[in-house]
Protein backbone atom coordinates (compact mmCIF):
# COMPACT_ATOMS: atom_id res chain seq x y z
CA UNK A 1 0.00 0.00 0.00
CA UNK A 2 1.26 3.33 -0.68
CA UNK A 3 -0.31 4.90 2.27
CA UNK A 4 -1.53 7.89 -0.07
CA UNK A 5 -4.51 9.21 1.48
CA UNK A 6 -6.65 11.24 -1.11
CA UNK A 7 -9.32 14.11 0.15
CA UNK A 8 -12.73 13.20 -1.47
CA UNK A 9 -12.18 16.04 -3.92
CA UNK A 10 -8.99 14.49 -5.63
CA UNK A 11 -10.22 11.07 -5.27
CA UNK A 12 -13.63 11.95 -6.98
CA UNK A 13 -11.33 13.44 -9.64
CA UNK A 14 -9.84 10.14 -9.99
CA UNK A 15 -12.99 8.87 -11.07
CA UNK A 16 -12.75 10.20 -14.38
CA UNK A 17 -9.42 9.20 -15.40
CA UNK A 18 -9.30 6.46 -17.82
CA UNK A 19 -8.38 3.23 -17.04
CA UNK A 20 -4.72 2.72 -19.02
CA UNK A 21 -4.23 6.50 -19.09
CA UNK A 22 -0.96 8.47 -19.29
CA UNK A 23 -1.92 11.42 -17.28
CA UNK A 24 -0.29 14.87 -17.13
CA UNK A 25 -1.03 16.61 -13.74
CA UNK A 26 -1.12 20.45 -14.25
CA UNK A 27 -0.72 22.50 -11.08
CA UNK A 28 0.27 19.21 -9.51
CA UNK A 29 2.28 20.58 -6.14
CA UNK A 30 2.30 17.69 -3.78
CA UNK A 31 1.78 14.80 -7.21
CA UNK A 32 -0.79 13.10 -4.81
CA UNK A 33 -3.12 12.57 -7.66
CA UNK A 34 -0.43 10.15 -9.69
CA UNK A 35 1.15 8.92 -7.30
CA UNK A 36 -2.07 6.98 -6.25
CA UNK A 37 -3.41 6.36 -9.57
CA UNK A 38 -0.10 4.81 -10.62
CA UNK A 39 -0.05 3.13 -7.19
CA UNK A 40 -3.61 1.55 -8.37
CA UNK A 41 -2.37 0.91 -11.48
CA UNK A 42 -5.29 3.10 -13.33
CA UNK A 43 -2.44 4.85 -15.14
CA UNK A 44 0.66 3.66 -17.09
CA UNK A 45 2.27 6.92 -16.56
CA UNK A 46 2.38 10.60 -15.64
CA UNK A 47 3.70 13.70 -15.88
CA UNK A 48 3.52 15.45 -13.00
CA UNK A 49 3.98 19.81 -13.71
CA UNK A 50 3.83 22.95 -11.98
CA UNK A 51 4.84 26.62 -12.93
CA UNK A 52 6.57 27.23 -9.42
CA UNK A 53 9.94 25.83 -8.26
CA UNK A 54 8.58 24.96 -4.68
CA UNK A 55 5.61 23.08 -5.90
CA UNK A 56 7.74 20.85 -8.03
CA UNK A 57 10.74 20.24 -5.50
CA UNK A 58 7.93 19.52 -3.32
CA UNK A 59 6.75 16.76 -6.09
CA UNK A 60 9.98 15.91 -6.32
CA UNK A 61 10.89 14.68 -3.00
CA UNK A 62 7.42 13.11 -2.81
CA UNK A 63 7.91 11.10 -5.86
CA UNK A 64 11.44 9.71 -4.50
CA UNK A 65 9.32 7.97 -1.44
CA UNK A 66 8.04 5.74 -4.42
CA UNK A 67 11.49 4.19 -5.81
CA UNK A 68 9.13 1.50 -8.12
CA UNK A 69 7.21 4.31 -9.63
CA UNK A 70 9.74 6.59 -10.29
CA UNK A 71 10.38 5.78 -13.27
CA UNK A 72 6.50 6.37 -14.33
CA UNK A 73 6.37 9.57 -13.29
CA UNK A 74 8.09 12.97 -14.81
CA UNK A 75 8.03 16.37 -12.53
CA UNK A 76 8.69 18.91 -14.70
CA UNK A 77 8.84 22.75 -14.42
CA UNK A 78 6.54 24.62 -16.81
CA UNK A 79 3.29 26.97 -17.52
CA UNK A 80 0.10 24.92 -17.98
CA UNK A 81 0.36 22.44 -20.66
CA UNK A 82 3.14 24.46 -22.62
CA UNK A 83 6.18 21.99 -23.36
CA UNK A 84 4.06 18.61 -21.92
CA UNK A 85 3.71 17.71 -26.71
CA UNK A 86 6.50 15.28 -25.99
CA UNK A 87 4.38 13.07 -23.30
CA UNK A 88 2.03 10.64 -24.81
CA UNK A 89 -0.60 12.33 -22.77
CA UNK A 90 -4.22 10.89 -23.18
CA UNK A 91 -5.72 12.34 -19.92
CA UNK A 92 -5.33 16.17 -18.30
CA UNK A 93 -5.85 17.17 -15.10
CA UNK A 94 -5.98 20.65 -14.08
CA UNK A 95 -7.46 21.02 -10.47
CA UNK A 96 -6.92 23.16 -7.59
CA UNK A 97 -7.11 26.73 -9.22
CA UNK A 98 -9.41 29.51 -10.38
CA UNK A 99 -11.80 28.55 -13.03
CA UNK A 100 -11.07 31.89 -15.41
CA UNK A 101 -6.99 30.06 -15.08
CA UNK A 102 -8.06 26.48 -16.21
CA UNK A 103 -9.78 28.42 -19.21
CA UNK A 104 -6.65 30.28 -19.97
CA UNK A 105 -4.32 27.14 -19.71
CA UNK A 106 -6.41 25.64 -21.83
CA UNK A 107 -6.89 28.11 -24.24
CA UNK A 108 -2.79 28.25 -24.84
CA UNK A 109 -2.67 24.87 -25.58
CA UNK A 110 -3.50 22.62 -28.92
CA UNK A 111 -2.59 19.39 -27.08
CA UNK A 112 -6.43 19.88 -24.76
CA UNK A 113 -7.85 19.51 -28.17
CA UNK A 114 -6.04 16.70 -29.69
CA UNK A 115 -8.26 13.88 -30.65
CA UNK A 116 -9.09 11.83 -28.09
CA UNK A 117 -7.57 13.76 -24.97
CA UNK A 118 -10.06 13.71 -21.97
CA UNK A 119 -9.85 16.91 -19.65
CA UNK A 120 -10.67 16.69 -15.86
CA UNK A 121 -11.39 20.31 -14.26
CA UNK A 122 -11.65 20.87 -10.98
CA UNK A 123 -12.35 24.75 -10.17
CA UNK A 124 -12.11 26.29 -6.66
CA UNK A 125 -13.84 29.33 -7.55
CA UNK A 126 -16.01 30.24 -10.59
CA UNK A 127 -17.35 27.50 -12.16
CA UNK A 128 -19.54 29.29 -14.47
CA UNK A 129 -16.53 31.43 -16.05
CA UNK A 130 -14.90 27.85 -16.79
CA UNK A 131 -18.23 26.29 -17.81
CA UNK A 132 -19.17 29.23 -20.42
CA UNK A 133 -15.57 28.67 -22.28
CA UNK A 134 -15.81 25.64 -22.43
CA UNK A 135 -19.40 25.77 -24.16
CA UNK A 136 -17.96 28.84 -26.62
CA UNK A 137 -14.57 26.49 -27.82
CA UNK A 138 -16.52 23.71 -28.32
CA UNK A 139 -15.31 21.72 -24.97
CA UNK A 140 -18.18 19.29 -24.69
CA UNK A 141 -19.06 18.32 -21.25
CA UNK A 142 -19.19 14.57 -20.74
CA UNK A 143 -19.48 14.47 -17.29
CA UNK A 144 -19.84 16.10 -13.52
CA UNK A 145 -19.20 15.45 -10.35
CA UNK A 146 -19.59 17.07 -7.11
CA UNK A 147 -17.09 16.10 -3.59
CA UNK A 148 -17.98 17.42 -0.27
CA UNK A 149 -15.02 18.73 2.00
CA UNK A 150 -16.64 19.71 5.43
CA UNK A 151 -19.18 22.33 3.86
CA UNK A 152 -17.92 22.85 1.15
CA UNK A 153 -18.47 20.98 -2.71
CA UNK A 154 -16.48 20.64 -5.00
CA UNK A 155 -17.23 20.85 -8.58
CA UNK A 156 -15.29 18.54 -11.25
CA UNK A 157 -15.92 18.77 -15.01
CA UNK A 158 -14.96 16.21 -17.69
CA UNK A 159 -14.94 17.77 -20.72
CA UNK A 160 -13.42 16.51 -24.59
CA UNK A 161 -12.63 18.70 -27.42
CA UNK A 162 -15.79 18.74 -30.72
CA UNK A 163 -14.88 21.93 -32.11
CA UNK A 164 -18.78 22.62 -32.16
CA UNK A 165 -19.94 25.32 -29.81
CA UNK A 166 -22.57 24.99 -27.73
CA UNK A 167 -25.05 27.15 -25.34
CA UNK A 168 -25.26 26.69 -22.08
CA UNK A 169 -27.76 28.12 -19.08
CA UNK A 170 -27.00 30.41 -16.44
CA UNK A 171 -27.73 27.79 -13.99
CA UNK A 172 -26.02 24.79 -15.68
CA UNK A 173 -23.08 26.85 -16.15
CA UNK A 174 -22.86 27.60 -12.04
CA UNK A 175 -24.04 24.66 -10.65
CA UNK A 176 -23.34 21.88 -13.61
CA UNK A 177 -26.00 19.05 -14.69
CA UNK A 178 -25.23 16.60 -12.11
CA UNK A 179 -28.82 15.64 -11.44
CA UNK A 180 -30.89 15.92 -7.88
CA UNK A 181 -27.26 14.16 -6.04
CA UNK A 182 -27.38 15.01 -2.10
CA UNK A 183 -24.14 17.03 -3.04
CA UNK A 184 -25.97 18.75 -5.93
CA UNK A 185 -28.49 20.07 -3.57
CA UNK A 186 -25.75 21.14 -0.93
CA UNK A 187 -24.19 23.26 -3.79
CA UNK A 188 -27.30 25.09 -5.02
CA UNK A 189 -28.19 25.75 -1.46
CA UNK A 190 -24.58 26.99 -0.83
CA UNK A 191 -24.80 29.03 -4.27
CA UNK A 192 -28.11 30.53 -3.70
CA UNK A 193 -26.69 32.13 0.14
CA UNK A 194 -23.48 33.03 -2.31
CA UNK A 195 -26.09 34.90 -4.15
CA UNK A 196 -28.02 36.42 -1.61
CA UNK A 197 -25.66 38.35 -0.32
CA UNK A 198 -23.89 39.25 -3.85
CA UNK A 199 -27.61 40.49 -4.37
CA UNK A 200 -27.80 42.90 -1.07
CA UNK A 201 -24.02 44.12 -2.20
CA UNK A 202 -25.29 45.28 -5.70
CA UNK A 203 -28.85 46.80 -4.47
CA UNK A 204 -26.88 48.65 -1.61
CA UNK A 205 -24.67 50.20 -4.47
CA UNK A 206 -27.81 51.21 -6.61
CA UNK A 207 -26.57 48.42 -9.21
CA UNK A 208 -29.23 46.70 -11.78
CA UNK A 209 -28.93 42.77 -11.04
CA UNK A 210 -32.26 41.37 -12.69
CA UNK A 211 -29.63 38.26 -13.90
CA UNK A 212 -28.78 37.33 -10.26
CA UNK A 213 -32.32 37.83 -9.33
CA UNK A 214 -33.46 35.42 -12.39
CA UNK A 215 -30.83 32.85 -11.53
CA UNK A 216 -31.43 32.78 -7.86
CA UNK A 217 -34.88 31.54 -8.54
CA UNK A 218 -33.65 28.85 -10.47
CA UNK A 219 -31.23 28.02 -7.96
CA UNK A 220 -33.99 27.54 -5.21
CA UNK A 221 -35.82 25.24 -7.82
CA UNK A 222 -32.83 22.81 -7.53
CA UNK A 223 -32.23 22.99 -3.63
CA UNK A 224 -35.32 20.53 -3.08
C1 LIG B 1 -3.70 24.95 -4.92
S1 LIG B 1 -2.49 24.07 -5.82
C2 LIG B 1 -3.42 22.64 -6.34
C3 LIG B 1 -2.61 21.37 -6.23
C4 LIG B 1 -3.31 20.14 -6.73
N1 LIG B 1 -3.54 20.20 -8.16
C5 LIG B 1 -4.62 19.93 -6.01
O1 LIG B 1 -5.68 20.10 -6.63
O2 LIG B 1 -4.58 19.59 -4.82
C6 LIG B 1 -2.36 24.96 -7.34
C7 LIG B 1 -1.03 24.70 -8.04
O3 LIG B 1 -1.13 25.19 -9.37
C8 LIG B 1 0.11 25.74 -9.73
N2 LIG B 1 -0.09 26.62 -10.89
C9 LIG B 1 -0.66 27.84 -10.92
N3 LIG B 1 -0.66 28.34 -12.17
C10 LIG B 1 -0.08 27.40 -12.96
C11 LIG B 1 0.23 27.32 -14.35
N4 LIG B 1 -0.06 28.32 -15.19
N5 LIG B 1 0.83 26.20 -14.81
C12 LIG B 1 1.15 25.18 -13.97
N6 LIG B 1 0.90 25.21 -12.64
C13 LIG B 1 0.28 26.30 -12.14
C14 LIG B 1 0.59 26.43 -8.46
O4 LIG B 1 1.99 26.65 -8.46
C15 LIG B 1 0.13 25.43 -7.39
O5 LIG B 1 1.14 24.50 -7.06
Amino acid sequence: MSGIILTPRLAKVCEFVRQGAFLADVGTDHAHLPLFLLEKEKIVGAVASDIAKGPIDRAREHIKKYPALEEKIHAVICDGLTSLEEYPITDIAICGMGGELIAYIIDRSDLAKKSGVRLILQPMTRAHKLRFYLAKRGFMIVGEGYAKEKNRIYQIICAEYTGTPYDISALNAYIGNGGGGENYKLLAQNEVKRLEREIRALELCGYECSFQKELLEKLRGETQ
